[in-house]
């Protein structure tokens, strides 16, 4: 039987940025992805980097074409009834943001991974983990011709997203789920138009929130709160502007129009799965909990939690020392709810609860108005906007 030290189930952030830290000190592994590589760098997902993950893409040699094509922004707006506040983040933290979306990091990340030699299995299925409690574990796929296979392994990860069956692993045994679910969903779009304005929007109004992010010069990405049930064929192109300009047009700036040829509606949920291991299995990024997409720090945290699990898989495997990948958990966790606490609370803030009353908006407004006529509020939003730096261990 064939033998891999690390095998990573998903070829998402999580998995390609664990496999790649792996190489960068000579551990092997390879990552099993169930769809093809055209549908995972075609799938449209937010993408905000921290300054920890941008840092991250530079320092190991996968940053040059973000580096190149990917807007800096040092500053958002926030906008309340027309009104924005920009909200200086690189004035108050020293650190900025890149608007490199997720399918574009993924394309960076397989490119490197490729060139490197490294072994990214697409239309690859996993059908059953066997023996994460012993020391050899086994994992039994389909490759992409149908023929069953099986190889052994040290450790396996299961990174493959917010539906992972590896999950229930560990919450059937002693582990807990905890779960929100919110009364409220994105609608998502993607526009032929010119940039509204270079940096972000996050507007609320009585009816609801929007955000203008943006694409390209020539592409960009609007959200309107919607219904969770709500469908694609409820919201007419003349619906959609109706609401964007309502909710984020100011004095200054209007949304600017264009030809809409994307339209999707996200789900918004928060989850988090504790402890995030289980003898030899490890989940790491959404398969282990999910951020609604306020914060922009689904990413983010997945490269957070293999930040922890390279130095811990690097150290086990090279030097038998199994000390931080014992304390993965513990170690991931924390950050994980501080970020769940942020995307709630940015949510809270900008979102109209279906049917609030007068009380309960004006009560929304002037919580984000203390944020903002505050310059410790404004440093406070920054600091969790802009996130701290990654964990850094040495192997
Ligand atoms: C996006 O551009 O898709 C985006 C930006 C910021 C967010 C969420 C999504 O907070």
């Amino acid at each position: 039987m064939n033998h891999v030290p690390v095998a990573i189930i998903g070829a998402g952030p999580a998995g390609l940025t664990l496999s790649h830290l792996l190489h960068q000190h000579g551990v092997e592994s390879i990552v099993f992805e169930s769809r093809t590589r055209q549908q995972v760098e075609e799938t449209v997902r937010a993408g905000i980097l921290e300054q920890g993950t941008l840092n991250l893409m530079r320092d190991t040699g996968v940053g040059e074409r973000m580096e190149r094509e990917a807007d800096i922004d040092e500053g958002i707006d926030i906008s309340i009834n027309g009104q924005p506040t920009r909200i200086p983040l690189t004035e108050l933290t020293g650190h900025h943001v890149a608007i490199w979306p997720q399918h574009e990091y993924l394309k960076d990340f397989i490119a490197k991974r490729l060139e490197d030699g490294g072994t990214i299995l697409f239309s690859t299925t996993v059908a059953e983990v066997d023996g994460h409690l012993g020391e050899k574990p086994t994992l039994t796929y389909t490759t992409e011709g149908g023929v069953p296979e099986t190889i052994s392994t040290d450790y396996v990860i299961a990174a493959d997203g917010s539906s992972s069956p590896y999950r229930k692993i560990i919450t059937e045994g002693t582990g807990i789920r905890a779960r929100h679910e919110y009364p409220y969903a994105w609608f998502g779009i993607l526009v032929e138009a010119p940039k509204t304005q270079k940096e972000l929007i996050y507007a609320t109004h009585p009816e609801g929130f929007a955000l203008i992010s943006t694409r390209s010069e020539t592409i960009q990405r609007y959200y309107l709160q919607c219904d969770p049930d709500d469908t694609v064929d409820m919201w007419s192109d003349e619906r959609i502007w109706e609401q964007l300009h309502l909710r984020a047009d100011s004095d200054e700036i209007k949304v600017t129009e264009g030809r809409i040829f994307d339209k999707a509606v996200l789900r918004f949920r928060s989850a988090v799965t504790e402890p995030m291991q289980q003898g030899r299995l490890f989940l790491a990024g959404d398969a282990a909990h999910t951020v609604p997409p306020t914060g922009a720090k689904g990413l983010n945290l997945a490269v957070a939690d293999v930040s922890v699990l390279a130095p811990g898989l690097v150290r086990a495997l090279k030097r038998k020392d199994t000390g931080l990948l014992d304390a993965y958990s513990s170690l991931a966790v924390p950050r994980i709810w501080k970020a769940q606490h942020f995307s709630y609370w940015m949510s809270s803030m900008l979102h109209a609860v279906p049917g609030e009353d007068h009380f309960a908006t004006q009560r929304r407004f002037a919580e984000l108005r203390s944020v903002l006529e505050s310059e410790a509020g404004q440093r406070y939003l920054a600091e969790q906007y802009v996130g701290k730096d990654l964990p850094k261990f040495e192997v």
